[in-house]
């Protein structure tokens, strides 16, 4: 039987396609943080959205969808495609695989379903607030002027914050196994 000699250099190289070890630590630093600060946007935008909702204070509403418009208009849209991206490179660069196991091709599609919510509508809540206020830069702001969207201001941002805190339980608890059934199941790639 003849023994292959494997040069330092091969043992340390990984299979074609997989993170190295500082690419893959990387690529976890950046995902835990675009995904956490993601979760601490929509926390900003619920405490601003539930802040124009209740207020009886026309400046304070004012204030609110402004910066509402202003936070969400400029952090949406990097920090959900950093998310989703960052979260695609682990998947496909390490040995967790997208559909391999369930609480990853899970954490995918409330990702890819609330990225899409946040991009489309969303946005367009938010514009729709501000354009509302701009058109009433002084005195009073009636409810009819604004219908539902002070609703949606709350309601968007309040199941963005339960999908995004599952999203980081499962990441941690990592349950389920393995969706392919397997003699190896509960293993967890390393
Ligand atoms: C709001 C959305 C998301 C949040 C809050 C989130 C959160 C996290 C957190 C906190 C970790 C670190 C867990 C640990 O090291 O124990 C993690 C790891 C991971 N996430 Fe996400 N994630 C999100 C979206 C995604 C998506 C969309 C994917 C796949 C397409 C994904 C795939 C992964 C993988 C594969 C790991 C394991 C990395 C490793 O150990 O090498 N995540 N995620």
């Amino acid at each position: 039987m003849s023994v292959t000699a494997l040069s330092p250099d091969s043992r340390r190289r990984p299979p074609v396609g997989r993170l190295s070890p500082t690419a893959r630590k990387a690529a976890v630093i950046l995902h835990v943080i675009s995904s956490v600060s993601w979760l601490a946007l929509m926390l900003c935008l619920l405490t601003l959205g539930t802040a124009g909702l209740t207020t009886r204070d026309a400046e304070t509403l004012r204030s609110a969808y402004r910066a509402m418009q202003l936070l969400g208009g400029v952090l949406i849209l990097p920090l959900s495609l950093l998310t989703l991206v960052s979260g695609l490179i682990l998947s496909l660069g390490t040995p967790w695989g997208l559909f391999r196991f369930r609480w990853i091709s899970t954490k995918f599609w409330l990702t890819l379903a609330a990225a899409a919510a946040s991009l489309f509508a969303f946005t367009a809540r938010l514009n729709e607030a501000a354009h509302v206020v701009a058109q009433h830069p002084t005195g009073p702001i009636s409810a009819m002027n604004l219908g539902f969207i002070r609703y949606n201001l709350v309601i968007i941002p309040a199941v963005a914050l339960i999908v995004y805190t599952s999203n980081v339980v499962l990441s941690v608890v990592k349950p389920w196994g393995r969706r392919t059934s397997s003699p190896r199941k509960g293993v967890q790639p390393t």
